[in-house]
């Protein structure tokens, strides 16, 4: 009996551990997807990535190098319309939770 209890006891730890460790991992985010999800992607193209603008007229900027010249604290910035690029706030807020916009500045400094 005190055996299988300590079995009982063991397996319940396992689960357990098991359990935290997948809570503690962070939330993966496919951020291409959102990219095109938040419609990012009808005014810019991602060449590098395959992602092609949907509005054909837009002059938005192709954001396949973006990371080169932008820093993520500069697009966490611009992205939040607290920054100018020429003396222009970005068009559009990006609407999301904060996880999900430090996955988008993270993802577009990378582009590089
Ligand atoms: C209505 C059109 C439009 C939409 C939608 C849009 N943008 Fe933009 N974006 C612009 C314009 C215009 C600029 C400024 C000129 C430029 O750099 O292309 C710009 C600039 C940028 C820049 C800076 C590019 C540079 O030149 O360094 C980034 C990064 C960016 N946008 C990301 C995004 C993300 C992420 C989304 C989706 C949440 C988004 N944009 C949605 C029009 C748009």
């Amino acid at each position: 009996m005190k055996y299988l209890m300590s079995l009982i006891l063991i397996a319940a730890l396992f689960v357990g551990f098991t359990g935290i460790t997948w809570s503690a991992d962070a939330p993966k985010i496919d951020v291409a997807k959102m990219f095109v999800e938040k419609k990012c992607n009808s005014c810019h193209s991602i060449d590098a990535l395959s992602i092609t603008k949907t509005n054909a007229n837009s002059k938005a900027a192709d954001l396949s190098l973006v990371g080169k010249v932008r820093t993520s604290d500069f697009l966490t910035k611009y992205l939040k319309k607290e920054a100018d690029i020429d003396g222009k706030k970005h068009g559009v807020a990006f609407k999301g939770t904060d996880d999900e916009f430090k996955a988008m500045v993270a993802w577009l400094a990378g582009l590089k």
